[in-house]
């Protein structure tokens, strides 16, 4: 029997094509990621101020080969030497997930080997265990350009989402915020870097009354937008994106300390494109010194964003359980979950 577990695992949901092996193994719990390559499409929707779907699915097209080509090149490990093929089904843009998918499911057809379906948003929530081992169980945010939730992990198989957005994401309220400050796409990254030359007490936003662990960022978003349009050039945009991103990070942290109460836990892991955000890890640091939480953690920033290399470990921890998906196995827009899995949420 071969000593090590490979996972090819592909990533095409959005506006990211990736491509990682990871590698565990057997009897280790989660792999390591032995190469990914990662094409961004910033520039192509740069101009549309947002993801074109077309578009991005033809760049996945045109990406895939390449960033799988890099990655067999980095780590000369052969198609025939890799156990299973794994892509992103859901949830994601029909034709965009449709071309990893495709990928994955002939590459398993080829080498006869299992095919599995990943959840983009489970494999976020895995991939803090590329490079870190928290305790369980631990409370994990969620939060990226396209969902925001919070997630009680119980263990690297066991998550209950106990939270989500009943509007826009996290991510979404960033990239919107950049827009009306006319900064590039995405705007999240911009906004954080504007941020730190402002004064986040300049400008006051309301306080987000939202049931339970849920979020709500489609009013702080407009609060915002009637700001900038009130002040028009009299706006300090520096400050503006200070004190905006201090409503949302604000937010997000409230939802965070609440959960914890509730649910007596000490841990807090943040993934997605917006763990990248400096005012929320910073927050963070604050509330372990001020002995809030014992720890928290956060993926190094490539693997925030959407990556490969996440999509591998939720494929490796599939391919383990000989949890393996039908070749007849689709893409979906929205979230489906197991009847399992459905049992489990109680929002
Ligand atoms: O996880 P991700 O790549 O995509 C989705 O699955 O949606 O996250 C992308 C999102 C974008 O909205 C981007 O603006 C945001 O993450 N983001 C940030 C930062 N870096 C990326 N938001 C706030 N601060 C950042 N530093
Ligand atoms: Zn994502």
């Amino acid at each position: 029997m071969q000593e090590t577990i490979n996972i090819l695992a592909f990533e095409s949901s959005c506006d990211d094509t990736s491509v990682a092996l990871v590698q565990g193994k057997r009897g280790d719990a989660f792999p390591r990621c032995l190469s990914f390559s990662l094409q961004s499409q910033n520039e192509i929707h740069e101009k549309y101020g947002g993801v074109v779907p077309d578009l991005a699915a033809r760049e996945h097209l045109r990406n895939i080969v390449p960033c799988l080509n890099k990655v067999l090149n980095d780590t000369q490990v052969k198609l025939e030497e890799i156990d299973a093929f794994a892509a992103t089904n859901q949830p994601g843009l029909i034709s965009c997930l449709l071309v990893g998918h495709t990928a994955a499911k002939t590459l398993s057809f080829i080498y006869e080997k299992p095919f599995i379906s990943c959840h983009h948003i489970h494999s976020h929530l895995l991939s803090i265990f590329l490079e870190y081992h928290p305790s369980f169980p631990h409370l994990t945010l969620i939060a990226s350009g396209g969902h925001t939730s919070l997630y009680v992990v119980k263990s690297l198989d066991d998550f209950e989402c106990v939270g989500v957005t009943l509007d826009d994401a996290a991510g979404e309220a960033f990239d919107k915020g950049a827009k009306v400050l006319g900064l590039g796409f995405p705007g999240g990254p911009e906004l954080d870097l504007l941020a730190k030359k402002g004064n986040s007490q300049s400008y006051v936003f309301s306080q987000v009354k939202v049931s339970g662990f849920n979020f709500s960022f489609s009013g702080l978003k407009s609060e915002f937008a009637r700001l900038c349009s009130r002040e028009g050039k009299n706006l300090h945009k520096a400050n503006a994106a200070a004190s905006y991103q201090k409503a949302l990070v604000s937010h997000l942290l409230q939802k965070i300390k609440q959960a914890l109460k509730k649910f007596s836990m000490e841990e807090v892991i943040i993934v997605g494109g917006v763990a990248r955000n400096s005012l929320l890890r910073q927050s963070l640091e604050e509330l372990k010194k001020q002995n809030e939480i014992k720890h928290w953690y956060a993926p190094s920033p490539h693997f925030c964003t959407d990556n490969a290399a996440m999509v591998g470990v939720f494929g490796y921890r599939k391919f383990i359980q000989r949890e393996w998906s039908p070749l007849s196995d689709s893409v979906f827009a929205t979230e489906r979950l197991s009847r399992k899995e459905i049992q489990k949420v109680k929002i």
